[in-house]
Order: structure tokens, then C-alpha cells, then sequence
């Protein structure tokens, strides 16, 4: 990986100042589906076992790649129609993946800039990635949600 660290310390440069107080486990001895699907879309946030599952993968379904590029480009092209057609102003994106550029809230927020949108994902990697492309939003009209989402989900589904 070749990213900048944010925090001058080496190997930390995808952590966020609230992981630098409360370090998770990154479990880099296992694939995560969101760093394999990373390398599918040629990002740089991966681990050589991501690799090598997301390789192996492909062996046997070699449109792995395709596919995870058509999948974003859907999401961007739904997301531009809901805020543009149907008058979106709140997105929850549920499996937010690690952020390629142009993302949910760039998608969103270039046709509405009043757009909000929380991100979650249960890859501990995803947050510190999302978080790495703030410095683009002036708005900050997004945010991170590992929990308070959930809870609210389950709340306005059980009543
Ligand atoms: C196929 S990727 C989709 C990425 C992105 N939404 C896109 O459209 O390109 C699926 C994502 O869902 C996440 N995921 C899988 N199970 C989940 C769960 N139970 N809760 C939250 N996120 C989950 C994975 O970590 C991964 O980042």
C-alpha cells in the first residue's frame, strides 16, 4: 500500500484519530470482502490475503471484476437520479465498501449540495478510508454510523 499517513506514524495511515484512541482489529490474517472488492476496482486498500482470495475468486468467476465496477457505476447512477428525479435528501449507504472517487456524497451532494449521507459497512478498514476523502467536502453534510444507525433501523422496523 502506498497511501500517506495522515499521523506521521508509520502503518497507521488509514486510522482516524478516533482509531488512534480506540485501535480495532483490522484481522489482516483473514479476506475481508470489502478489501477484495477494492482490488476488483484497482484501489490500493488491500492485504496480500485479500489478494489472494479476491485472485482465487477470480479463477473461477473472472467477470469478478467487471461486475464490481458495473455495481458502482449503478450506485453513482442511482444516486444521481434519486437526488436529481425524486427529490433525495437523506442516503444511508448500507455496505458503503471502501470509497472510490466519485462516491455516495459526491454523487449526491454534485446535484444537491444539501444532501446528507451516513455510511456504514462492518469492515473496520471502511470508516478510516471514508474519512480519508472528507478533506473534499467542504459541506460535511455526511457521516460515519457503526451503531446509532442500526439502532434507529431497528427501532422505526420494531416500532
Ligand atoms: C459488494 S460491496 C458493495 C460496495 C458498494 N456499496 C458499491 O456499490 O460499490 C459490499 C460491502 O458490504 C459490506 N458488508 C457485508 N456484510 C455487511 C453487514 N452485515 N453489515 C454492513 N456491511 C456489510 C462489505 O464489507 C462490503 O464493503
Amino acid at each position: 500500500m502506498t497511501s500517506t499517513d495522515p499521523h506521521g506514524t508509520p502503518g497507521t495511515w488509514w486510522k482516524t484519530k478516533a482509531d488512534m484512541r480506540n485501535p480495532v482489529d483490522l484481522k489482516t490474517d483473514q479476506p475481508h470482502s470489502a478489501r477484495m472488492y477494492d482490488y476488483y476496482l484497482g484501489g490500493k486498500d488491500h492485504f496480500p490475503v485479500d489478494r489472494d482470495a479476491a485472485e482465487r475468486t477470480l479463477a473461477v468467476f473472472p467477470n469478478a471484476r467487471i461486475a464490481a465496477q458495473a455495481n458502482r457505476a449503478f450506485m453513482i447512477r442511482t444516486t444521481r437520479h434519486l437526488a436529481a428525479q425524486a427529490g433525495i435528501r437523506q442516503f444511508l449507504d448500507i455496505g458503503t465498501g471502501i470509497p472510490t472517487s466519485p462516491n455516495l456524497h459526491e454523487a449526491a451532494q454534485g446535484i444537491a449540495p444539501d444532501a446528507r449521507v451516513v455510511y456504514a459497512d462492518n469492515d473496520p478498514m471502511v470508516p478510516g478510508s471514508v474519512h480519508g476523502v472528507e478533506g473534499r467536502d467542504p459541506h460535511r453534510q455526511r457521516g460515519w454510523d457503526s451503531g446509532r444507525a442500526r439502532r434507529r433501523i431497528r427501532q422505526g422496523v420494531h416500532g
